[in-house]
């Protein structure tokens, strides 16, 4: 069992089994993103500010907490606090803090993934952004090049394979993350947050 275990780990590298384990999980999030939200006028923007700090606030002080320096992806949510000032917006109160029950070797690996992975999409939105709002609406957040630096080196210890016992903790711990930002969207989804 653990030799089959082992032999998936070897044979596929950290990013590529983070991605599968997780794609129906970033296909639901997208989705429930947009319903929350979108990006198509500036109050739907200013929502999905206010949904991005509310649930990256809690994330960020976990993986503060629990992750070891190279880790800690740079904090992103006084990039989104400028934006909404930016926008005449208020802060919203962060949602409920980020639990993991234990600590399994991954963890903070699947976690930062899931946060500088989510630069990727930010660069594709910020273009949509740029377009919609005619370039007028502020985008520190969705252009963070600090966050992109981060996400390059993070690829090198990714893109490779790692210990079955790393690579299922640092799936578990993702899959959690994207269940939080989820369960953020969702509550977006009704009147009251960031409007
Ligand atoms: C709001 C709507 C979202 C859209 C439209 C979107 C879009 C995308 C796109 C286009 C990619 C692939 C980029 C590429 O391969 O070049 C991507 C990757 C990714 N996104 Fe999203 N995304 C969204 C939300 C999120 C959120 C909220 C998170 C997590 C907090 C997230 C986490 C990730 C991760 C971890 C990857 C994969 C990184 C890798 O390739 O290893 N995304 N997203």
């Amino acid at each position: 069992m653990a030799r089959a275990t082992n032999a998936i780990a070897a044979s596929e590298d950290l990013r590529t089994h983070l991605r599968s384990a997780t794609m129906a999980a970033h296909d639901l999030l997208d989705n429930a993103m947009q319903e929350a939200s979108g990006w198509g006028s500036r109050a739907d923007y200013a929502r999905f500010l206010a949904l991005q700090h509310a649930a990256r606030a809690p994330l960020e002080d976990w993986l503060a907490d629990h992750a070891p320096a190279d880790l800690v992806p740079p904090p992103q949510t006084p990039l989104i606090a400028a934006d909404l000032d930016a926008l005449g917006e208020a802060l919203p109160p962060p949602a409920p803090g980020f639990m993991r029950t234990r600590a399994a070797t991954g963890d903070a690996l699947g976690a930062a993934w899931v946060l500088a992975g989510s630069a990727l999409g930010n660069r594709a939105i910020a273009k949509q952004v740029a377009r919609i709002g005619g370039g007028a609406w502020p985008t520190a957040f969705l252009d963070d090049s600090a966050m992109m630096a981060f996400w390059q080196g993070l690829r090198a210890r990714i893109e490779q394979p790692v210990p079955a016992s790393e690579a299922d903790g640092a799936a578990d711990t993702a899959a959690a993350v994207f269940a939080h930002f989820l369960a953020v969207a969702g509550q977006g989804a009704r009147p009251g947050l960031g409007t």
